[in-house]
């Protein structure tokens, strides 16, 4: 039986070699390949003699699962680093493949954890999750302790809740303005240094283009949609503009002020002008469809895009660059990337706990890194990839991105702790609100501030 990834945006992906077997919780498994729990007795020994060669691999194979969100190529190269596992340890891995967005995944995971779940022994989860989900989730602290030092510590301790590592990383994000160099050049426009300028830019070229009779094309396209991509777009906007940090490590709700307000007016401009007005609906991977067709002169997404826009058959292969991204103008205005980035957390109702963290060990190491980083170009969390020389010729932004993560800023889920994702959902709602035109920046934030003050209560 063939159960069909739900994503919208599945077909973007690709999806060749993905067979599937088994569905949990209305969600396709992809890749068991039909083996059933119970293997042959030659099989079995077989992996014995493997898990023997792998320290701390359980003696006897077993059936894993590992469920995902599915981005860009991200699903198709995880199934190739667990061909490479199940290869080497004889055990067996299927995945459970999500929708694309964090947080329909988000929603899913909680109620699978709250149940007691035992069906998924692995989960991919976002950098943001850590607090919320630390208690259903296994310790990885001692099984781990000889190779987090190849980590950055950064993002080692985003994944450590009272002491204790939750979830071991696989990649980390930070977003980048991509441009269209080739349209750039033919109107001798700069690179935009602000936002203001990259609206200028973006209809200046977007109005010569259309004139000349290219009528779909768009000046910038980002992620709009009410959802947590909105919350990192919209921390970039405030936060470069001198609006601060939504709530600040300290807990202070700080949201609601004058910088915010003027910097959420003026994107509100940009929809239906120089973005589509379909863009209060995308995530990333609609942003990318647009972009990749080649409809669009600037766009803000994640390194994943990179890869994926000079791949084979990409129209805008060759043609494109990235950038950090724009800066704001009020007092206190710099450049601001939201930090991003996924890990691998082994579900405290596993029945094979140990197999878990081999398995999440593997995909985490620094061989399975720079697989993924090679084909996808996601940024890796080992940090000596970032002088890796295959790496820095076959997807050269990564070692450009590596200051640009380090100096990314988190969204407060340190601060909100267990109020992390409902705090962001009144976020993205108000921004949503504003930017779809239903009352003003001003109206809008000082409502939210009213509301986050109430989920605060006597403290995060
Ligand atoms: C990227 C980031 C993740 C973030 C998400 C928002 O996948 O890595 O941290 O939450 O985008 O859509």
């Amino acid at each position: 039986m063939i159960w069909e990834p739900k994503s919208a945006a599945s077909h973007l992906m690709g999806g060749e070699g993905l067979t599937s077997c088994r569905r949990v919780g209305g969600f396709s498994v992809t890749g068991c390949g039909g083996t059933s729990t119970t293997m042959t007795f030659s099989h079995a020994f077989l992996a014995v003699g493997v898990a023997a060669m792998l320290a701390g691999t359980p003696a006897w194979a077993v059936d894993l699962s590992i469920v995902s969100g599915d981005t860009g190529d991200g699903i198709k190269v995880l199934r190739e680093i667990l061909d490479r596992y199940e290869k080497d340890s004889g055990n067996k891995v299927g995945i459970v493949v999500m929708p694309a967005s964090g947080t329909d995944q988000f929603g899913q995971y909680r109620l699978w954890l709250a149940a007691g779940n035992s069906d998924i022994d692995v989960y991919q989860t976002d950098v943001i999750w850590a607090p919320q989900l630390a208690s259903q989730l296994v310790d990885l602290t001692a099984a781990t302790k000889d190779i987090v030092a190849e980590h950055f510590p950064s993002i080692i301790q985003s994944q450590t809740v009272d002491g204790k590592l939750v979830a071991l990383p696989i990649f980390t994000d930070a977003p980048a303005l991509y441009y269209r160099k080739d349209l750039l050049d033919k109107y001798g426009a700069k690179v935009p240094a602000t936002w203001k300028e990259l609206a200028d830019t973006a209809k200046l070229v977007m109005d010569k283009e259309r004139a000349a009779g290219n009528r779909d094309i768009w000046g910038f396209v980002f992620q709009g949609n009410a959802y947590e991509g909105l919350t990192c777009d919209a921390l970039e906007w405030v936060m470069s503009n001198g609006g601060g940090q939504i709530i600040e490590p300290d807990g202070t709700i700080s949201v609601n002020n004058s910088q915010a307000a003027a910097v959420l007016d003026m994107v509100k401009g940009w929809v239906g002008t120089i973005a589509p007005p379909g863009v209060l609906a995308y995530q990333e991977e609609e942003s990318r469809g647009v972009w990749q067709t080649g409809n669009a002169v600037f766009m803000r997404n994640w390194p994943y895009a990179y890869a994926l826009g000079n791949g084979e058959g990409s129209p805008i292969k060759g043609k494109f660059d990235v950038a950090p991204l724009p800066a704001g103008t009020g007092e206190g205005a710099r450049p601001v990337g939201a930090l991003g980035g996924w890990n691998l957390a082994v579900s405290k109702y596993s029945k094979h706990p140990d197999a878990a963290i081999e398995l999440i060990k593997f995909i985490a190491s620094p061989a399975m890194q720079k697989y993924r980083t090679l084909k996808t170009s996601n940024l890796p969390t080992i940090q000596a990839l970032y002088d890796d020389a295959d790496i820095a010729r076959q997807q050269p932004i990564v070692p450009r991105w590596k200051q640009i993560f380090l100096d990314a800023v988190p969204r407060p889920s340190a601060a909100t702790r267990i109020k992390y994702n409902e705090a962001s959902s009144q976020f993205w709602n108000a921004v949503h609100n504003t930017l779809s035109g239903d009352g003003t920046a001003a109206d809008d934030l000082a409502d939210l501030e009213a509301m986050l003050t109430k989920l605060k209560g006597r403290g995060w």
